[in-house]
Formats: structure tokens, sequence, C-alpha cells
């Protein structure tokens, strides 16, 4: 039995609930081995965005050559693997299944537990490991491409969601903008890029649900207006100054979101800010959370902000001790949200 407790936990999870075909291996749920990630990013950016169907195909052709470059790295086999994690949602059906079907001939060839992971609860897990001392409750800011909420985490497996976005994520509001003004895709880091050129006053964007004392957003009525701003320049004929454009709308996003989250901590009570998601890279973002005073702020490295399976092992090291485990019956479920557990 001491050995049983003392043993070392090898977790090896598979994400692909996006454009991000990932395999990583981690001991003990913190100490990453291997974190293998290959990104799609070239081969959608022709089409200013992730084409569904591409992405699927794309997981399928790279997912073993990913998963062996992972053992490898971590210097394991698979016979050294205790639990296969893998994410079942939210993400898109077809690329959510690759993952999740390589997951489960894995599970089934090595009897090994198969642990069925929420993305987003991923995100946040991506920042235990970044963190060793960090540990639950704390209220956590997710911002990414397709999510913008304000959890309470309460513990490693219970979440409750407190706020959430009306409309659009924070993420595709960059993304749509940078695609307007002909930036590329993703647009996140080159808006986050071109705003430290630019004046973060010269517009005045609109600022959606600050004074309102709930602690959900909306960025659609940005997007709009920024939209409306371009389009009323390109018909006077006014020269764009994009760097002003860029650094006036992240502000007004940067603004929404640290009221909401400071917000959010005097609500519950916690002293402890984390932030995770792909636009928790942005350093902006960061700079003006780190002014809050009196929190104790937490965000992971840039690599662990984004699509990545480190975060995936992460959080299902946590559900296998917690008891939570999937079978081959588990499903990919494309909107799953925070909290909710659907597998069997
Ligand atoms: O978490 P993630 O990799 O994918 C989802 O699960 O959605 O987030 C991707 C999003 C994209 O919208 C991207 O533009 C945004 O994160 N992003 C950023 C930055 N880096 C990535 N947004 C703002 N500033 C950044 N530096
Ligand atoms: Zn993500």
């Amino acid at each position: 039995m001491a050995n049983m407790e003392n043993k070392n936990i090898i977790t090896l999870a598979i994400e692909t609930s996006c454009d991000e075909t990932a395999c990583a291996v981690l001991r003990n749920g913190r100490e990453v081995l291997a974190n293998e990630v290959h990104t799609q990013i070239d081969i959608h950016q022709t089409f200013g965005g992730v084409v569904p169907e591409i992405a699927s195909r794309n997981h399928l052709d790279k997912i073993s050559e990913i998963i062996e470059r992972a053992l490898e790295q971590a210097g394991v086999g698979f016979d050294d693997v205790d639990e296969i994690a893998v994410t079942y949602g939210p993400g898109l059906v077809g690329a959510l299944l690759v993952g999740l079907s390589t997951a489960k001939a894995l599970a089934y060839a090595l009897e090994k537990p198969l642990i069925p992971v929420n993305h987003i609860e991923g995100h946040i897990a991506a920042n235990y490991i970044a963190h060793p001392d960090l540990k639950p409750p704390f209220a956590c800011l997710i911002v990414s491409g397709g999510h913008t909420h304000l959890v309470d985490v309460k513990d490693y497996t219970t979440f409750e969601i407190i706020g959430r976005t009306r409309d659009d994520a924070a993420g595709e509001a960059f993304d749509k903008i940078a695609r307007t003004l002909g930036l590329g895709y993703p647009g996140g880091p080159i808006v986050d890029r071109l705003a430290k050129e630019g004046n973060p006053m010269a517009i005045d964007f609109p600022k959606a649900m600050m004074d309102q004392d709930h602690l959900d957003f909306s960025f659609s009525g940005l997007k709009s207006a920024v939209l409306n701003y371009l389009n009323s320049c390109r018909m006077k004929q006014v020269e764009i100054n994009v760097p002003d454009v860029c650094a006036s709308f992240q502000h007004a996003v940067i603004e929404v979101l640290k009221a909401k989250a400071a917000q959010a901590l005097s609500q519950t009570g916690y002293d402890t800010l984390v932030l995770a998601g792909g636009v928790a890279a942005n350093s902006g973002l960061r700079a003006s959370l780190g002014q809050l005073k009196g929190i104790k702020l937490y965000y992971p490295p840039i690599s662990l902000c984004t699509d990545n399976a480190a975060m995936i092992a992460c959080a299902g090291y946590y559900q296998a001790r917690a008891g939570q485990s999937g079978s081959l019956a588990t499903n990919a479920v494309p909107n799953l949200k925070i909290g909710e557990k659907k597998y069997e």
C-alpha cells in the first residue's frame, strides 16, 4: 500500500478540439515530461479561420506521429502509462472525435482508464503546471477564442460559472477585428503587438456592461463599433491608424475584463485571480490585471495559454484521483459547458 501511494502516476493526454494536434506526458499531475503540439495555423490562415473538415483530416494525419514523439521525449513507453486523458468537448465534433477515438483505442489496448476532460477546465489546469503553489479555491477569468467566462473554482474538479459572455468571446472579437484590418489569423497576437505602438485613448470604443452589477460580458457591440469606425473612415477616405485602432479596441476589452474580474473577487471573497485561455497571453491584459491591488494574480506562460495537451493531462490527473473516469461509450460533446460531466 505504501508503495502504491509513492508510485509515480504517468498520465498521457491527447487534445484535438480545434486546430492543434497535441499529446503530453505528465508525472504526478504537474510535472511535464513531454508536451508536443502540432499547430495547423498555417493551413487555416489562407481561409482566415479554422475549416472544420480540414482540421479533422489534419488531426488524423498527425496524431500517431505526435503521440510517438511525446513518448520518446518523455522517455517512457506505453507500458509505463497509468491513465489516458482526452479532450471530449467543447470543440469541433470531427476534430474531437479523432483524439477521442485514438484515446479510446489506447485505453482499450493498454487496459488503462480513459479520463474524458473538458477543454476549458484544461485551460484552468494549465495554471497548476506553471505554479506549483497554486491550489483551489480561486476565481478564474477564462478568455479564449470560443469562451469568455468567470468561474468560481471551488476545488480541482468542482466549477461554478459566475459570469459569461452573452454573445461573442473576447478572442473571437480580436480575430474579427484583425481580419477586417487585413492583419492575418489568429488576430490576437498581431493586435497585441500593434497595440503597443498605438494610443489606447485615440478612439473611444464602447465598454459594455461595465457598470452593471452582474458578471456577464458582451463584446458584439464593441466589435460592431470598430467595424463601423473602419467603414466610416474608408467612406470618408480618412487614413486609418491601425496601431491606434488596435490599442483602443484592446483597451476597451481589457477595461471590461478587469472591472468584472475585480467584481468577481469581491463577490466570491477570494484574493486569488487566475487567468486562462488563449487571450490570457495578451500582454496588455496581464499588465492591467497586475495593477489590481491586494490580489494574487496567476497566469500560465504563453506556451501553456494556447491549446496544448499538458493542461488536459493535469486536469485529467485530478479527475482520476477524484474517481472520475469514462468508458468506451464516452462520446464527443461539442457544446460542453464548464462544470458539466457528460460522459459514461
Ligand atoms: O484557447 P485558445 O488557444 O483556443 C480556444 O480554445 O479558443 O485561444 C485562441 C484565441 C484566439 O482567438 C487568439 O486570437 C487569441 O486566443 N490569442 C490572443 C493572444 N494570443 C492568442 N488574444 C489576444 N492577445 C494575444 N496575445
Ligand atoms: Zn482552447
